[in-house]
């Protein structure tokens, strides 16, 4: 597995969770578990994904601004989750974010995989992008373990 792949994998993850909540209503537990692994997966792929997918190409001046433009938008999917926690799951405005959640993090994945991926390809050979994958993996276990913990700004709200 290289990194493209490792991200792939999650971020189908991502959509399938998000496709499924869009299904789910008011305060029901369904809704929140799906709520709670969305976050966590969310979450978790920023900070492995910024740390072994753009960090390195925001050196390189083919990718600089399309890193900046990628990790913008973690910031953006960051503001709708804290949104999402502090809203009260049965109103009309949680559903309401969730959609705009759902919109944004679609547009980021397509970004990324259709985007992104290819013009990194030029930047990382093949063994970079499998020792990539294994920094991205180990990040991700590490961080699954002790979230929400972990991750600053996740404990904000109950
Ligand atoms: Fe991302
Ligand atoms: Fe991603």
């Amino acid at each position: 597995m290289n990194i493209y792949e490792a991200i792939k994998k999650d971020h189908d993850i991502q959509r399938d969770l998000c496709d499924k909540i869009s299904k789910t209503s008011g305060n029901s537990s369904e809704r929140k578990e799906l709520w709670t692994k969305l976050r966590k997966e969310l979450e978790v792929h920023e900070v492995a994904e910024e740390r072994y997918f753009y960090s390195p190409l925001i050196e390189t001046d083919s990718m600089q601004e399309d890193a900046r433009h990628g990790m913008a938008e973690h910031h953006e999917i960051d503001e709708l989750i804290q949104e999402l926690e502090a809203t009260d799951m049965v109103s009309p405005h949680w559903l309401a974010t969730m959609k705009k959640l759902n919109d944004k993090v679609h547009h980021h994945l397509k970004d990324e995989e259709n985007e992104f991926f290819g013009k990194a390809k030029k930047v990382y050979s093949q063994n970079k992008s499998k020792e990539l994958m294994e920094g991205y993996e180990k990040t991700k276990r590490d961080y699954k373990k002790d979230w929400p913990n972990s991750i600053p700004g996740s404990d904000l709200e109950s």
